[in-house]
């Protein structure tokens, strides 16, 4: 039986690499056998990873909201490789404030990570996979948008990541709209509190304490497996709603039924919030 998993030959792109959800990612990637471009902000951080995988990751240091780093990286790639087969948007930030004291550059420089950058790495690499679509080539391309709970259901005091997490849903159903009849298809994972540096400061007693919310924690070796599941093609495609659905899109919060619920395993999304 062929491993569904396996991701042996296909080249992923990942952004926000270097640690976290987008560390987990790539590593798993790169042990299912991708070759995975890691992006990111913090070059220390990105070329350690980059020296631990053995030339696997090649490391790209600079920011997802920078249209001409994205372009160039994404020529670059492609000049170096040829085809991307996975796109994983995952790069990200907070800028945490009640929404009576947020300031216009807290707002900004969350919707411009999240959204902007998002929006840029979707539509550089998305021309190259509707290009490969459109050439016949087998491998599908696949678009995983990181999207969040607080994306569905807002968040205290994140008014600005969590509108950039709901306009991360509606990008994910418009590109779904647009590529998925050139075999591109763009999912999006909602999910919650992940053990990560990013939710350091909310996962102590005291955030529960003053929005009364106890969170359900997921690790991210987890959330990179549930990322693979969309990655992986023929895997979405071997699922009944996957293919019954009209876009050709995993609907939002449905991945976690996708997710095998093997001996230790807890489920990483769809968590209590
Ligand atoms: N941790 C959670 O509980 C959780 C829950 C739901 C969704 N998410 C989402 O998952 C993604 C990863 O989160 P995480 O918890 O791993 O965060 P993290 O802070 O641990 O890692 C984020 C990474 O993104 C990089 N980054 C930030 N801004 C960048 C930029 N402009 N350009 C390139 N790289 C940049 C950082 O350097 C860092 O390596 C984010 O989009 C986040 O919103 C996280």
């Amino acid at each position: 039986m062929p491993d569904v998993m396996s991701l042996e030959g296909k080249t992923i792109v990942v952004t926000g690499a270097a640690q976290g959800i987008g560390q987990a990612v790539a590593s798993l990637a790169i042990g299912l056998g991708a070759r995975v471009v890691g992006v990111d902000l913090n070059g220390d951080k990105l070329n350690a990873l980059a020296a631990a995988m053995n030339g696997r990751l090649l490391p790209y240091v600079g920011s997802v909201a920078d249209p001409e780093f994205t372009e160039a990286t994404v020529s670059d790639v492609k000049a170096r490789i040829g085809a991307i087969d996975g796109l994983v948007n995952n790069a990200g930030i907070t800028r945490p404030a009640m929404i009576e004291k947020m300031t216009l550059q807290q707002w900004s420089e969350v919707i411009s990570v999240h959204l902007t950058g998002a929006f840029l790495w979707t539509q550089a690499v998305g021309r190259i996979m509707v290009a490969q679509g459109k050439a016949g080539r087998e491998s599908l391309g696949s678009i995983v948008n990181i999207s969040s709970d607080a994306g569905r259901g807002g968040s205290v005091g994140q008014i600005n990541y969590a509108a950039a997490k709901s306009g991360l849903l509606g990008m994910t159903m418009s590109a779904a709209r647009e590529w998925s009849k050139f075999g591109v298809r763009t999912n999006s994972v909602c999910f919650g509190v992940v053990e990560t540096p990013m939710t350091e400061t909310i996962r102590g007693d005291k955030f529960l304490a003053v929005t009364g919310e106890r969170q359900v924690v997921g690790i991210p070796f987890e959330t990179g497996k549930a990322v693979h599941k969309l990655v992986g093609g023929d895997v979405v495609q071997a699922d009944a709603r996957a293919v019954i659905d009209p876009i050709g899109s995993l609907g939002i919060g449905e991945l976690s039924a996708l997710i095998p619920d093997g001996p230790g395993e807890k489920p990483a999304i769809g968590a209590d919030r």
